[in-house]
């Protein structure tokens, strides 16, 4: 896996110095927001950019097509995706597809192959997606969520620049924390997970419990931290991917229209405990006792002292945040049990059964009071 570097805005200098021409792929509230110190460092160095920014929250291969044929137009020497993931995500498709041209997206997704050496610079403007530390994307094909990889994506370079999370609403801080610290629960059981990616997990938590109190209280200088954590709990899931909490949320953001990380600490506060009473259903090659000794590593870096005490931390934590919670009908919790995606599922340290995964849902609900 090849090695992203750290910039700040004096290193973005040095590193974009050779370049003449850049393209930027950024939305129109970042670029409100939090690019004019790039594109005026930009300007004085004299290089030119062209931005593009007409692209949809959760991008489609339409919004893949604009760009690639906005890219194709000039020669550029880099791509700078400013945003959230969404931006990061086009930046990552542009590179991946712009030698394939546009449209037959049928094909292009069946042979995922990324021969285009320019290197993306990311600069993230949240804190939870960890786009700028992964090699794949999202994209939707025809309404159906794809997800692209290929080691080549990884950014080449990140730029922190923390005075962009100090104009989020705090909805979104809240939803983008908890995406974060999603990751880095779900990394550090997945049946993927190694030394390092625990490692990166690990730090990511504690930073993140130490931080997000005065994180969502405003306190700015808190801001960086939690692009850190974010980035570091990105590089966890580079390692593992996710598991079962975010292939059970995917369906509630476009059921209910709660953002990612709402949607994935609703779950995740019920399947963390069902998983610690479900050990006997462990089906990490490593062992029932090694997944044991995981949730109780895992409830020590939550600072407590047995495993199920860990999980209800983190479900405090979740109710601190006084999210929405749904009622599900019937036909909803059909709905969602049927979306959840099995190659998700089968990262998961514990088997779930069609059952489980629908009570797990009605659990969802049980915790509406809090
Ligand atoms: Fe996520």
């Amino acid at each position: 896996m090849g090695c992203i570097e750290l910039l700040s805005y004096d290193s973005f200098r040095d590193y974009v110095a050779p370049y003449k021409k850049v393209f930027i792929i950024c939305g129109y509230s970042s670029l409100a927001s939090c690019c004019s110190d790039l594109l005026d460092s930009l300007r004085l160095q004299g290089i030119s950019y062209d931005i593009f920014s007409e692209f949809t929250p959760n991008p489609t291969t339409e919004d893949v097509d604009r760009a690639i044929e906005m890219f194709s137009n000039d020669n550029y020497d880099a791509i700078i995706s400013i945003g959230g993931g969404s931006a990061i995500d086009v930046g990552k498709c542009v590179k991946m597809f712009c030698h394939m041209g546009t449209e037959d997206w049928e094909n292009k997704l069946k042979s995922v192959k990324c021969v285009e050496k320019i290197p993306l610079i990311a600069m993230p403007t949240t804190a939870g997606s960890g786009a700028e530390a992964t090699s794949f994307a999202v994209i939707y094909y025809s309404g159906v969520k794809q997800s692209v990889s290929a080691k080549e994506l990884l950014p080449n370079a990140v730029l922190f620049d923390g005075r962009c999370l100090s104009s989020l609403p705090l909805y979104q801080k809240k939803a983008t924390v908890l995406d974060a610290l999603g990751h880095c629960i779900e990394s550090y059981w997945s049946v993927h997970s190694t030394k390092e990616s625990k490692s990166f997990a690990e730090t990511g938590i504690r930073i993140i419990l130490e931080k997000f109190e005065d994180y969502l209280d405003g306190k700015s200088e808190t801001n960086e931290d939690m692009q850190r954590a974010a980035y570091l709990a990105g590089k966890a899931i580079n390692v593992t991917k996710t598991t079962a909490g975010h292939a059970m949320a995917y369906k509630l953001t476009t059921l209910y229209g709660f953002a990612h990380g709402h949607a994935v600490a609703l779950c995740l506060r019920v399947l963390w405990p069902w998983m610690i009473r479900n050990t006997a259903k462990c089906c990490d090659e490593r062992g029932r006792e090694y997944l044991e000794g995981t949730f109780d590593e895992l409830a020590t870096i939550f600072g407590c002292k047995d495993a199920m005490q860990g999980a209800e931390r983190y479900g405090k934590i979740v109710g601190w945040a006084s999210l929405a919670v749904p009622r599900f009908s019937e036909e909803d919790i059909s709905v969602l049990t049927n979306s959840v995606n099995p190659l998700r599922m089968s990262n998961n340290p514990i088997k779930l059964e069609r059952a489980d995964i629908e009570n797990l849902y009605r659990g969802i609900m049980e915790n509406e009071s809090r």
